[in-house]
């Protein structure tokens, strides 16, 4: 039985010679009309000398832990895939998951993928709200989640939902309008097992992100992603066949999909999967039991392990640990350092976006890193810096300029053609064609790039929050919190937090007849917290002089200054924006 998966090493010449062909040439499909990333994740494995290695191992303080091997996860999927066809879903539909780090979760994405359906995941932690409009936008048709998500998120708006055509929950028992999982993978017809005939540029998974005006952003992606997913798990997270990796990311967001199951298993890794929530003990436990080699985790929680202490992890033996990386958000220099000093191996900061899809600027394995930079554009990956202003990219005669000098900040751009990068925005191509100027793809972060091309960070170019690494569209909390009858209006910015780097915070104007006391104040926090889930506010301020731009909108970036004590910049320019 021959390896089907590469041994590949970051080293000098593999990042000479590399492009998106030859990444292309390292999956088992040769190259062609047909790629599935489930097929490259897991059945590629499941015949080879790999079937009976563990491809998931999932931990959790409910039991000793569950593993399922490649063949396991092969057969696993293959039902799930049956039980799809078993309720008539066509090719192309949406499937989507609400649940949290279970087993079930990773077949229905591997299973509906295979299918040749479109996965979606959503993030167990989301309110009613956040669900209700994802699942109406994504037109999604199969959603996989429990009796209590479904009772409390779902079931209320369910008549707004006429593709959701089948629910299936995971625990019993099943209410009302649902079906068990465990009886329709039981039940599915016996159809021969395989990989449904998908093209590269077919849909395969969407996951939606947010924006500061509107509702939350469909990016699309298609199965030619796992070229980029693999690639660069080879490359910038140095997976080789064999290892234990833990990537801590919830699948519920890009990273836990793109490198929590998919780049993983196309390089023949172990996966651990924790259901816990952070615990810097257990942590520190995982790492050192599960003896992990590479470590994908993010910087909210290496500070709330720096704030554990530096002693803690001397108890753990760390010693199987060969790599550690991180994303989501700034990366300081402190960090790379703390994790030199505390568990014996820098760490190395990545950069990329949902609509990215993979990592596009890392601190690669092996090169000097810069504490606090992002590292330099991947290998095939060309970035550029672009002259901005107040009103975005600065364009000369139709054309953007680029930054040439190192101190000097603009918004980080990306030559398009990477494999993963998005494809739509669903059901709004003029979003989707305003991320696109002059032959650029422009991300909305502002960085510096220096003299040797390392890409620092500076900050985002719109108003969208960035709490413990997940986004948070202010419009969104906006809308909801302006459902209580006690707000007229709302304005939503991320203020400054020390742990989960920014907070939610709203500035709500009340209607007449409330008295803006500590009463009101708790109940529109819990409001928030039940409609919302895990994108609610932390913090209310009453201000019945929101400020407002000329044509009426809230203007989040006076907030922002305000509350971050800092000029407040030219009003008359401000008031006049659109
Ligand atoms: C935004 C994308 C891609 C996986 C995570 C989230 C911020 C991402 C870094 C980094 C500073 C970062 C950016 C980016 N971000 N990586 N290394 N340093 N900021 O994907 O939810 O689409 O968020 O996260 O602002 O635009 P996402």
């Amino acid at each position: 039985m021959t390896d089907t998966v590469r041994h590949i090493e970051p080293a000098a010449d593999v990042l000479a010679a590399f492009d998106w062909e030859l990444a292309r040439s390292w999956l088992a499909t040769p190259p062609g009309d047909r790629l599935n990333i489930a097929f490259e994740a897991v059945d590629r494995h499941a015949d080879g000398p790999r079937a009976d290695t563990v491809a998931m191992r999932f931990l959790s303080a409910a039991g000793p832990p569950i593993e399922r091997t490649y063949r396991q996860l092969r057969d696993d999927t293959d039902r799930f895939a049956a039980a799809l066809g078993g309720v008539g879903l066509p090719r192309g539909a949406r499937v989507a998951t609400l649940l949290g780090r279970v087993p079930q979760l990773y077949v229905a994405a591997l299973g509906a993928l295979k299918y040749g359906a479109v996965y979606c995941p959503l993030f167990a932690a989301f309110g009613p709200e956040p669900v209700r409009d994802r699942l109406t936008l994504g037109e999604v048709a199969v959603l996989v989640t429990t009796a209590e998500a479904y009772a409390r998120k779902v079931a209320p708006f369910r008549d707004q939902m006429p593709a959701l055509t089948t629910v299936l929950v995971v625990d019993a028992p099943a209410p009302a309008g649902t079906v068990s999982w465990d009886a329709a993978l039981a039940g599915a017809p016996r159809r021969p097992a395989g990989v449904a005939p998908t093209a590269p540029g077919d849909a395969a998974l969407l996951h939606f992100t947010s924006g500061t005006t509107g509702r939350p952003k469909g990016a699309l992606h298609v199965h030619e992603a796992v070229v980029a997913h693999h690639a660069t798990a080879a490359l910038a997270l140095d997976l080789r066949p064999g290892d234990v990796y833990w990537c801590t990311a919830d699948p519920g967001w890009v990273t836990g999909t793109s490198y929590g199951i998919v780049g993983p298993l196309t390089r023949g890794v172990t996966v651990v999967v924790d259901a816990g929530d952070f615990e810097a003990r257990r942590w520190y436990e995982i790492l050192a039991e599960q003896r992990v080699r590479v470590w994908y985790t993010a910087p909210t929680a290496i500070r709330m392990l720096m704030r554990a202490g530096d002693d803690l992890p001397k108890e753990y033996d760390l010693s199987a640990l060969r790599h550690v990386a991180s994303v989501g958000e700034p990366l300081n220099a402190e960090a790379v350092r703390w994790g030199e000093r505390a568990i014996g191996l820098p760490i190395h900061d990545t950069w990329w976006q949902t609509e990215t899809g993979a990592i596009m600027v890392a601190n690669l394995p092996g090169v000097p890193i810069r504490p606090g930079s992002m590292g330099r554009p991947m290998p095939a990956v060309e970035a550029a810096v672009l002259e901005r202003d107040e009103n975005g990219v600065r364009l000369v005669d139709g054309h953007i300029r680029v930054v040439t000098d190192p101190e000097a900040v603009g918004e980080l751009a990306l030559r398009p053609g990477w494999p993963s990068m998005f494809r739509e925005y669903i059901g709004d191509p003029a979003r989707y064609a305003a991320c696109f100027v002059d032959g650029w793809y422009l991300s909305g972060d502002l960085a510096r790039r220096d003299a040797d091309g390392y890409l620092w960070f500076v900050g985002r170019g719109d108003d969208v929050i960035k709490s413990a690494g997940h986004l948070v569209g202010p419009f969104e909390v906006e809308s909801v919190l302006m459902e209580h009858p006690a707000v007229v209006e709302a304005g939503v910015i991320g203020t400054p937090d020390p742990l989960a780097g920014e907070v939610v915070k709203a500035f709500v104007t009340l209607r007449t007849g409330y008295q803006p006391d500590e009463r009101l104040r708790r109940e529109l926090i819990a409001f928030g917290r039940r409609r919302l889930g895990a994108l609610a506010p932390r913090q209310i301020a009453f201000d019945q002089n929101l400020p407002h731009t000329r044509s009426g909108k809230v203007m989040r970036r006076l907030l922002k200054a305000r509350e971050l004590g800092m000029p407040e910049g030219d009003l008359s320019t401000v008031e006049a924006a659109p």
